[in-house]
């Protein structure tokens, strides 16, 4: 009988100190991320700010400043979480693994969501769709009219950018040049050193707004895919970071707010040009 007390005794302590330790261990890894950063009290960010209206650079009283859509969308999550945002400006081929490392907590920059990508990172819920376009030479537009035409020839694509793939893919017989800055592929194109160059439409039409030598081809389209949307790049296992996140966003689109935020941009990335 007192033996059979012990026992019972031994086994309820043992199953409620395993299910204490489950408990916490269960919160450790769902609300890591989100406790982090409330805990630093600041948001870092990873970007590419060489894209705009999403993320480019002005200069304002002498400096230079980061704005963009992405960065209006920023700056609304951390007054949703209540902590400051921080941006961290890089190489867009660095801007994933910043979020890897730990550089950056979370990586706004006109990312696509591609099943690939998602093997080592967590997304929010999009909040942009975009097509892939090609610009060329206003002069050369009627040289450029299908994919085929690109036989042989040269075209960019952003280093790291899912664009490298639709060039790999869909201008199968061009040869594709990658660049890590947006500024040289344009320059290389208006130089003539590149045939083509393909980017996002938004993106595109800022390039070729501000650059009269440049047009978008209305006659070339690309298979649209799942990874014409943007969203955010979080950790693995991000849990409560992305339901944060995924409420703002979800706020934002509800009102219209993120096409006003790129509207917006776009005109200023007009201006300060
Ligand atoms: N949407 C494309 C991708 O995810 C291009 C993004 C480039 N972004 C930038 N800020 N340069 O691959």
């Amino acid at each position: 009988m007192k033996m059979k007390k012990i026992i019972l005794g031994l086994v309820t302590a043992f199953s409620i100190l395993t299910l204490s330790a489950c408990g916490s261990d269960k919160k450790a890894t769902v609300d890591k991320y989100l406790d982090k950063i409330k805990d630093k009290g600041t948001l870092t960010v990873a970007m590419n700010p060489e894209f705009a209206p999403f993320e480019f650079q002005v200069i304002q009283e002498g400096k230079n400043k980061i704005v963009g859509s992405d960065v209006d969308l920023a700056n609304e999550i951390g007054k949703a979480l209540g902590v400051k945002v921080k941006f961290e400006a890089m190489d867009f081929n660095n801007v994933l693994a910043a979020v890897q490392s730990g550089k950056a907590d979370i990586a706004i920059s006109g990312i696509s969501v591609t099943a690939e990508r998602q093997k080592n990172y967590d997304f929010t819920t999009p909040y942009y769709i975009a097509k892939n376009v090609m610009i060329v030479k206003k002069s050369e537009l009627a040289s450029y009219k299908t994919v085929a035409d690109f036989k042989g020839k040269k075209v960019a694509a952003q280093k790291g950018t899912v664009q490298e793939t639709v060039v790999k893919e869909q201008v199968k017989q061009a040869d594709l040049v990658s660049l890590t800055k947006n500024g040289q592929m344009i320059n290389e194109l208006k130089n003539g050193t590149v045939s083509g160059v393909v980017l996002e439409e938004p993106i595109a039409k800022a390039y070729v707004a501000a650059n009269s030598d440049l047009a978008i081809s209305e006659t070339i389209g690309f298979e649209s895919s799942e990874s014409d949307s943007y969203a955010i790049a979080l950790p693995k296992n991000s849990g409560n970071l992305k339901k944060e996140i995924d409420k703002v966003i979800d706020k934002l689109k509800a009102e219209g707010k993120i096409e006003t935020f790129v509207s917006d941009n776009f005109d200023l990335s007009q201006k300060a040009k």
